[in-house]
């Protein structure tokens, strides 16, 4: 009993000690944490500027209502823009949009010597901001990973700077007339939304550093364009319903050739040359040369839909159409050039076959042709003018053989001619010369109305 009650004693000292070693603990932590006031005061300090600043702020009125318009200057860091789609004629661009206006109802050098007021959690909620929105844009977005992408600093004299992270996607018309050689124009227009000009004004930030408002990171670097020139500009756009301010930036992108050299003008230009091929085939040999003609024919048939599949589908002729079609005609050319030449032949095989209407000098004429076939042979150049010098030195000494006379020489030469002409392996010698020279020269041309143009 009586160590029972010993026990209940010892264990009621022990709980007191407990409590009051806790107490003194507790008391430790908060005297140390309090012990030098400072940190503490500097919230409470802070706390109570930002309360008395918003006291008796109305977020609904602009900075300095009633007077005149608050000027808001605007500086932009591109930190991207993504790739132009031309099918959807629209571009993507990665930009910190700052904006710099005063709002003297924030001037807190009266409540402190602090020179810098950095506010978060929605502050920008709190207090007015300018109703800045972007014309033309398809789709736009504010970042907010890990929290809300914004920055927004107030200064002694209520300056406040204020900068937000977007990424916007806006329309921007292209003009593919001269398509791949085209240098591109593609805007992005910011403006009040809900204040005119009465109320608003917008005006790029003259920057102290010397940089320009529009400032583009060095890295940007866009697959098919090079970024030549980045201007900006200020306007006012007139609607009915009143005049609003509105800032302009404009990127002038010229799109590199690179990549369509190698993927349609290069192999175009093959196919072309490949087709050539054909001309030194012999003309007997029929499937050789139609299967190369068709093959190439639907090889540049393939490679025109390829090349247009990625542009939207504009009612005018672009540059690289132009070259495409040019080289589908000379494909197609040289498989025209061998139906006449396979005519030719049927036309001669005939004539070879039944007798000649006028048969006094049938034989000759065929004779005549043999030996026009076997001259053409060796005939080294494409030049009617020595196959004909030396083919009249033919007929000639036919028409002495044969005795015919000679009022019937004119009509003579024109058969001559049309031998000469009709024979194919003149037709393919001339090919041979005449396919390259003329696709060479349309080259020549297409080229130099081209880089001319581009610069
Ligand atoms: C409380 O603080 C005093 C002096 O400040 C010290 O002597 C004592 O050991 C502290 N107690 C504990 C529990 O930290
Ligand atoms: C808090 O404000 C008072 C004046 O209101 C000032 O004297 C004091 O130094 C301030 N404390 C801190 C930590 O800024
Ligand atoms: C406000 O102060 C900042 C520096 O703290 C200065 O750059 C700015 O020009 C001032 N604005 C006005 C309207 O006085
Ligand atoms: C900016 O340019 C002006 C005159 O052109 C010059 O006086 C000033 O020092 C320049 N500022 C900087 C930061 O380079
Ligand atoms: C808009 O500006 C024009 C002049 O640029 C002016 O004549 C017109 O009255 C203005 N409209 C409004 C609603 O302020």
């Amino acid at each position: 009993m009586l160590n029972k009650h010993e026990g209940f004693h010892s264990v009621l000292m022990v709980w007191a000690t407990l409590v009051v070693s806790s107490e003194q603990h507790t008391a430790n932590i908060s005297s140390s944490f309090f012990s030098d006031n400072r940190p503490f005061k500097a919230y409470a300090n802070s706390t109570k500027i930002v309360e008395t600043l918003l006291k008796h702020y109305d977020k609904r009125i602009r900075p300095g209502v009633k007077g005149s318009p608050v000027e808001v200057r605007v500086d932009m860091y591109v930190a991207n823009i993504w790739a132009m789609e031309e099918v959807k004629m629209e571009f993507t661009i990665d930009i910190y949009l700052r904006q710099y206006w005063r709002d003297e109802r924030l001037a807190f050098g009266h409540l402190t010597s602090d020179p810098l007021l950095t506010l978060s959690s929605n502050i920008n909620k709190q207090i007015w901001v300018p109703s800045t929105y972007f014309l033309k844009t398809k789709k736009a977005y504010f970042h907010d990973v890990t929290t809300e992408n914004y920055l927004l600093q107030i200064r002694p004299n209520g300056s406040i700077f204020y900068s937000i992270r977007l990424t916007i996607t806006a329309s921007c018309t292209l003009d593919l007339r001269r398509f791949p050689h085209d240098t591109q124009l593609c805007t992005l227009a910011l403006e009040s939304y809900g204040y005119q000009t009465t109320d608003v004004w917008y005006a790029w930030n003259p920057r102290d550093d010397n940089t320009s408002a529009i400032f583009v990171n060095n890295e940007v670097e866009l697959p098919q364009f090079e970024l030549v020139k980045v201007e900006k500009e200020a306007v006012i756009n007139k609607y009915n319903i009143g005049n609003h301010s509105s800032l302009v930036a404009m990127f002038k992108m010229k799109r590199r050739i690179g990549y369509f050299l190698i993927d349609t003008y290069v192999p175009s230009t093959i196919i072309v040359i490949i087709s050539w091929i054909s001309f030194w085939i012999n003309p007997d040999t029929a499937p050789a040369r139609v299967a190369l003609g068709i093959t190439t024919v639907l090889t540049m048939t393939t490679l025109i839909s390829s090349a247009r599949a990625s542009l939207p589908k504009v009612s005018y002729v672009k540059a690289i159409d132009w070259y495409l079609l040019l080289c589908l005609i000379f494909v197609f050319g040289s498989i025209l050039e061998y139906t006449f030449i396979a005519f030719m032949i049927n036309v001669r095989n005939k004539s070879k076959r039944k007798p000649s209407v006028d048969s006094e000098w049938g034989d000759g004429s065929k004779k005549q042709e043999e030996r026009t076939e076997f001259l053409s042979l060796f005939t080294p150049k494409c030049s009617p003018r020595r196959g004909n010098a030396l083919k009249r030195v033919f007929s000639q000494a036919e028409t002495d053989s044969l005795g015919v006379e000679s009022k019937t020489f004119p009509e003579k030469t024109e058969r001559e001619k049309w031998y000469f002409i009709s024979n194919p392996h003149t037709i393919d010698r001339c090919s041979r010369i005449g396919f390259p020279l003329t696709f060479f020269a349309f080259n020549c041309i297409y080229w130099l109305v081209h880089s001319k143009g581009s610069t």
